[in-house]
């Protein structure tokens, strides 16, 4: 059905380069560059972590970034139409990769968008500082109402509501399809979120203390690279904010057109992602630096420095004793909110254009099925009183398993089993002005591979033990 209705339609595309770049960018750019990034790199070196962030990106990142565009470019399919093409006669079987990515997308559109709703919520919160003095209690307890511990099924309003407004506001944009829906999203959030954040930044460094707060972040440990550890964060951020071996890539790629420059691109995505990170680095620990001059303490002995515990412990205590502190978590929740809104898109996508090539569906019918049942699930597993603890479980399957594995499995059936990395790297190099050589496909074919297959078995080990 899948071939039948390819032929019929023709397929989407973006409406030119730019549109592409600002999408990708707006699935690269989400909560990792916020609040994951900036207390990772704090916790492995600091400012001695750009080393293997670095390295990790040249290496790992960017190479394996050229492989999604050019398998989705090349193959003109979503995840699993791509990689049934890979496969060709031989390894039609190949499409369950696809799915699987599809899968992955799928688990973390359900809880991605439970952290925008949270913002949201936030967002409407900072207006006049309703989560009051104990922003910790009023988190768990006025807001999520964690109840007792152990399961307990209790839907609870305010989540619920922003949590489905989110859901329908994805569901519309995805049944526009990918140039006046997605595509046009991107256009007019992503800059909205350039400039909110810069404002957010430039305010958090006059902010008393903040030189404090940038040494902390920026000071180099360098003893810290002599730890496996530290590089295996370095290659787990890469991975996870540039949104690669998630089928995404491969799926923004298809809508490019036939003739078209893929490197450049990629390396404009990737750069932007690492400077809007390293930027979030900046304004997180200028204000964390204010924050422990408020309270008379050190950096170091702040807790709650990356994830839910940052956005919406840390911070809304920051802003409760920040002058013009209001204006402060508009933005910062404001950021957020759209950061992760256009990085859902794109899982969302993946997940739409999977089933409309597998069953011919128009982008309405695939986002309407695929967005409503999803809806459900999420609210069903997240807007309840033990949506806490169900997030924390699928982020670390999905995120720390999922995509290695998956990434490993690309580069060993591309480049060892089915040889197509001459292919890849001509077809990569057709248009671009950035050519591609023998290093490209040392470093995605071999060294990836292996680095990531590392990883793996140590996660894996790490959850048996
Ligand atoms: N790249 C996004 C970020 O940095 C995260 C993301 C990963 C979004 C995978 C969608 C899919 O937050």
């Amino acid at each position: 059905a899948g071939e039948h209705a390819t032929a019929v339609q023709p397929r989407e595309q973006w409406t030119g380069q730019v549109g592409f770049i600002l999408s990708a960018i707006g699935s690269a750019v989400g909560l990792g560059n916020i609040w994951r990034f900036p207390g990772v790199a704090y916790e492995n070196g600091g400012g001695a972590f750009i080393i293997p962030y670095l390295v990790a990106l040249v290496t790992a990142g960017i190479p394996i970034l050229f492989l999604d565009y050019a398998l989705g470019h090349r193959f003109r399919g979503a995840a699993p139409t791509a990689f049934r093409r890979l496969g060709g006669g031989r390894l039609k079987w190949l499409e369950s990769l696809g799915w699987f990515q599809v899968m992955i997308c799928f688990v973390i559109a359900l809880y991605y968008t439970v952290v925008i709703a949270w913002a949201a919520s936030y967002f409407v919160f900072s207006f006049d500082l309703r989560w009051g003095d104990d922003t910790a209690g009023f988190l768990t307890g006025d807001f999520l109402q964690v109840g007792e511990p152990g399961l307990s099924f209790t839907f609870v309003p305010a989540v619920l509501i922003p949590l489905v407004l989110i859901w329908l506001a994805a569901i519309v944009v995805l049944a526009f399809g990918v140039a006046r829906g997605v595509q046009r999203i991107n256009v007019i959030f992503l800059p909205l979120l350039v400039v909110a954040f810069a404002a957010l930044v430039i305010r958090s460094l006059f902010l008393e203390g903040a030189g404090d707060g940038l040494n902390a972040l920026f000071t180099p440990d360098f003893a810290a690279l002599a730890d496996p550890d530290v590089w295996i964060a370095a290659y787990s951020q890469i991975f996870f904010s540039l949104s690669i071996a998630f089928g995404i890539m491969i799926t923004y790629a298809s809508y490019r057109k036939r003739r078209s420059n893929l490197t450049t691109p990629g390396l404009v995505v990737a750069f932007a992602n690492s400077s809007f990170e390293i930027l979030a680095g900046i304004g997180v620990f200028a204000t964390l630096g204010f924050f422990a001059f408020e309270q008379g303490v050190d950096v170091a002995e702040l807790e709650g420095l990356t994830g839910v515990g940052l956005s919406f412990i840390t911070f809304p205590a920051i802003v409760s004793q920040m002058p013009g502190g209001p204006i402060f978590g508009i933005l910062f929740f404001g950021s957020l909110a759209m950061a992760g809104f256009t990085s859902l898109l794109s899982v969302l996508q993946v997940v739409s254009a999977g089933f409309q090539e597998k069953f011919g569906l128009s982008p309405r019918q695939a986002a309407t099925r695929v967005g409503i049942v999803s809806m459900i699930l999420s609210v069903l597993l997240f807007a309840t009183t033990s949506g806490l603890i169900a997030l924390d479980t699928v982020d670390n399957w999905a995120n720390n398993i999922g995509i290695v594995l998956s990434a490993v499995l690309a580069g060993v059936f591309a480049f060892w089993i089915l040889g197509k990395g001459p292919e890849l790297r001509y077809h990569l190099n057709a248009v671009s002005t950035f050519r591609v050589g023998g290093v490209w496909t040392l470093l995605a074919g071999v060294l990836a591979p292996i680095v990531l297959g590392y990883m793996l078995i140590q996660r894996i080990a790490s959850l048996v033990v």
